[in-house]
């Protein structure tokens, strides 16, 4: 089960009654409530999204105020013409309304027993104090309920003791994942028409939805990326006004927009991690873009401890050693030294070299830019060191000079590829992998390595046993 995050439960209300969640200042504290802090891991994951009282509260409040909203507009347009009566209506009539809203509002067909739980539970109303007060009671249990707030992945059981994802809950969920959003209407049209069961039929609605949300901020592959490499965080990074670094915006577009262009388009590592080369001495592709260095920088000084740990850790899913770190001696850098010399001092116990070793190594390699991604060819008054040494990349380890020697190392190391891979699986499902995955995986790296294209890595996963199958 999956609860709805706020963005996506501001568009399955516009879905069910036609008005903007938040607009004619109804209330957006379930939007609010909905959004938990997800910490240190992708946004997507299935276990934080639970549901405690007081979201439950807000929850409630916000669906009083759409119905009342609904009743005043939406209602007025409903097929089910009977229902708009302030006297009392009929069984039937209650019946022909829930009918009608139901499957709007659970994204899938109703069953019979759920339509007759809500006219046993409305029925009264109507008959006491008319059909309006009945649709709008209706609208609000609607839209607090569980299956308005959550979608489900249940599956049915097959023969083979799994559960299979049923077609409503797969459309749900490409949906969802890809747009924020519920079924479009091409997309419903495909389920009804059983058109959403190969893995042909279900690449082809992923490839659209991605197609068609490929120019908007917020598609799913610029959020996977957003999340994966957190270039963002450049605005948190603050230069003082007179370092010339510039609007802190500007990098970040400029990202943006380099990605945008790559995404659809085949062998889309090589681009990323070198198409910029040539364009500037020593440029490669992300990893020397300004919004990269920058994120991962100090106010004042450049960051390779946490230059190294990203290209480590989230490029190559190193895990870094977990010990006990005691007792760290404060880094006290002096004015005059370069940031290798400094690096150095704190280097010399063999408790820091574990980590340190690997992470300083790679991150000092990138020295070529400041802080805030400006090329340079002296760091304080002496030429720039740009010399490295990759370790953790399986056959690319060893010495390099400079971000592209580093970058071709990286877009040669097999364990990069398959660490994307991973990241791309953990975003999609919202979940870390597991023994059971492998199959998935390998499926998902050899489509991936076919043609290099970014969307064929979420396509693979969305037709993957991973994803149709739960256990
Ligand atoms: C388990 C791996 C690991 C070990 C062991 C380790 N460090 Fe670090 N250290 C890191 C990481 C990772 C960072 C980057 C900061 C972060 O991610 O929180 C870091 C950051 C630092 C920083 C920069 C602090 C800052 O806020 O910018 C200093 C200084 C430092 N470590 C010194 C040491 C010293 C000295 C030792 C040995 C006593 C040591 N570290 C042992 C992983 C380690």
């Amino acid at each position: 089960m999956w609860r709805l995050t706020g963005a996506q439960y501001a568009r399955a209300i516009r879905e069910v009654t036609g008005s903007r969640y938040g607009e004619g200042g109804s209330a957006t504290a379930a939007m609010g409530a909905l959004d938990g802090a997800p910490g240190d891991v992708y946004s997507n994951v299935a276990a934080i999204a639970g549901m405690d009282h007081p979201t439950l509260e807000a929850v409630v409040t916000g669906a009083t105020l759409e119905a009342q909203k609904w009743v005043a507009t939406g209602y007025k347009t409903s097929k089910v013409t009977c229902i708009r009566a302030t006297t009392s209506v009929s069984n039937t009539c209650v019946q022909e309304f829930v009918r009608e809203r139901l499957p709007t509002v659970f994204r899938r067909p109703a069953t019979t027993e759920e339509i007759d739980a809500y006219v046993r539970r409305l029925s009264p109303i109507a008959q006491s104090k008319g059909g309006e007060e009945a649709a709008r009671l209706g609208m609000i249990l609607m839209l607090s309920s569980p299956e308005f707030l959550f979608r489900s992945e249940m599956g049915t059981l097959t023969a083979q003791g799994s559960h299979r994802l049923t077609p409503w809950e797969v459309g749900n969920a490409i949906a969802f994942t890809l747009t924020n959003g519920p079924p479009d209407p091409d997309l419903d049209r495909a389920i009804i028409e059983n058109k959403l069961s190969t893995p042909a039929e279900i690449g082809a609605q992923v490839e659209r939805l991605l197609a068609a949300a490929n120019n908007t901020d917020e598609s799913f592959a610029m959020r996977f990326f957003k999340e994966m490499t957190n270039f963002t965080n450049v605005l948190n990074v603050m230069k003082a006004p007179n370092s010339g670094a510039g609007d802190n915006q500007r990098p970040i577009d400029a990202t943006e927009e380099r990605l945008r262009d790559l995404m659809s388009k085949p062998s889309f590592l090589d681009n990323w991690l070198l198409g910029l080369k040539g364009s500037a001495p020593d440029q490669a592709g992300f990893l020397t873009e300004r919004s990269f260095l920058w994120a991962y920088s100090q106010p004042a000084s450049t960051d390779p401890i946490r230059r190294g740990k990203f290209i480590s850790t989230k490029l190559l899913c190193n895990q870094l050693p977990s010990i006990e770190l005691a007792d760290i001696p404060d880094f006290n850098p002096s004015p005059n030294a370069t940031m290798r010399q400094q690096l150095a001092q704190h280097n010399t116990q063999a408790s820091c070299v574990q980590c340190h070793k690997m992470l300083d190594a790679i991150g000092l390699g990138l020295e070529r830019f400041d802080d805030a991604g400006r090329w340079r060819d002296t760091e304080q008054g002496a030429p720039v060191n740009t010399t490295g040494v990759l370790l953790g990349s399986g056959s690319e380890d060893g010495p390099f000079n400079g971000p592209v020697e580093l970058s071709e190392k990286l877009a040669r190391s097999t364990r990069l590829k398959q660490c994307f891979v991973r990241q791309a699986f953990r975003y999609t499902s919202g979940r870390n992998e597991s023994t059971q995955d492998a199959c998935s995986l390998t499926a998902a790296y050899s489509a991936f390595a076919q043609q290099g294209r970014l969307f064929d890595l979420f396509k693979a996963y969305f037709t993957s046993d991973s994803f149709l199958n739960r256990r």
